[in-house]
């Protein structure tokens, strides 16, 4: 048994908006948000991450606001950067397929694009702020600038620098509590470091065990640094929840894009070295055991699920899974994660 507080988790809130709705099909805000917004509060989780990418927040505060809790009485963050924009003229959806299936009507017809100036920071943030129904942001991170740069390019004195400064002032102001990044590619974060000291508050990164060779330097840094690190979930997407050897597997999402051949043959290893211990109880533990060896750092697990029991569930086995100690010693010997990754 790891004793994590329920503060230590956070409720993903990007399925209110991209869906699809347990069973398929649209969300409905009564039916599917208010269910599940009211599980999280339950398990004593008050921290809810979304994005303006996300097309979620409103529906997040619909359901509080029908739950009666105020938006004072949870901590609420978000992503700004990459908004939901025209389509065509170039602008092209990039979120996977599989993700897009439940997008309620209002937001269809737009596609993502990112807006990193000062003005197009503040209008997005508000707007989180208002879709909310009030309160303070906790935290404001800029999102998938590493996607940008592979998508479209990057220019930082462009693309970044103006909402570093305009989050900043928002800070000052007392409107956003914290600023961090919400990003796919662990290097952005040194990155980031370096070309804006002493900004990040937590680095948010897509997380699953199949990078914590990575994510041991991020972490070592953030010490330095005096930075938090949020891990952006614990499957990466779906690759960590497959019940079937994944070389052989039906499409599924690695970090949020389908899984090419390399990956699956990664999480192939992964699979047949966990053995009979699924590898959705591994993801767990190994989230479950960063939170309790580097207590100072990784302060946050975002998870998210359209299934009540199930966030139960991922909260018990974050607590709660065992991987057999040779499991642990047979993912070391094929360098799955690494020696020195602390088991217990
Ligand atoms: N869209 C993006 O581009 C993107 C990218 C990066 C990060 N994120 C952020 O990361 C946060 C967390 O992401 P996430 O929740 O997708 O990542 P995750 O924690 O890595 O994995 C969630 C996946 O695990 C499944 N799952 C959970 N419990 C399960 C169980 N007991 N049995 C079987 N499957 C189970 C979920 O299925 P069901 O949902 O079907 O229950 C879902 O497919 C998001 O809220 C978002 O803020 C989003």
């Amino acid at each position: 048994m790891r004793e994590i507080a329920a503060d230590r988790f956070a409720f993903g809130c990007h399925r209110f908006g991209f869906g699809p709705a347990p069973g398929g099909g649209a969300v409905d805000t009564e039916r599917h948000v208010v269910p599940m917004v009211k599980a999280a509060l339950d398990l004593g989780i008050r921290t809810f991450d979304s994005a303006v990418l996300y097309r979620a927040t409103l529906q997040l505060g619909r359901a509080l606001e029908i739950l009666g809790v105020r938006p004072e009485e949870i901590r609420f963050q978000t992503k700004c950067l990459r908004y939901l924009g025209l389509a065509g003229e170039g602008a092209t959806e990039h979120q996977p397929e599989a993700l897009l299936t439940g997008i309620p009507a209002r937001y269809q017809g737009l596609t993502d694009r990112w807006d990193g100036s000062e003005a197009g920071t503040e209008s997005q943030i508000c707007r989180e702020r208002i879709e909310l129904g009030g309160g303070k942001l906790y935290g404001v991170a800029l999102h998938d600038g590493p996607d940008k740069e592979q998508q479209a390019g990057l220019d930082w004195e462009a693309d970044i620098r103006p909402a570093v400064r305009m989050l900043q002032r928002a800070k000052r102001q007392g409107f956003v509590e914290r600023i961090g990044l919400g990003v796919k590619v662990p290097g952005f974060v040194g990155r980031f470091v370096r070309e804006e000291p002493g900004v990040l508050d937590y680095a948010g990164v897509t997380f699953c065990p199949a990078i914590l060779h990575e994510m041991m330097g991020v972490f070592a840094e953030a010490e330095r640094e005096k930075y938090e690190v949020t891990l952006m979930g614990i499957n990466y997407g779906q690759a960590f929840t497959l019940t079937e050897d994944p070389a052989g597997a039906a499409p599924f999402l690695y970090n949020y894009a389908v899984a090419n051949g390399a990956e699956r043959e990664l999480m192939s290893r992964f699979y047949r070295a966990c053995g009979s211990t699924p590898l959705l109880h591994l993801a767990a533990a190994v989230a479950g055991l960063l939170v309790v060896n580097f207590p100072g750092v990784v302060t946050q697990i975002v998870t998210s699920t359209m299934t009540p029991g199930r966030l139960v569930e991922t909260v018990r086995l974050v607590r709660e899974a065992e991987v057999p100690a040779p499991v642990w010693a047979e993912l070391k010997a094929m360098e799955l994660i690494p020696r020195e990754f602390p088991v217990r």
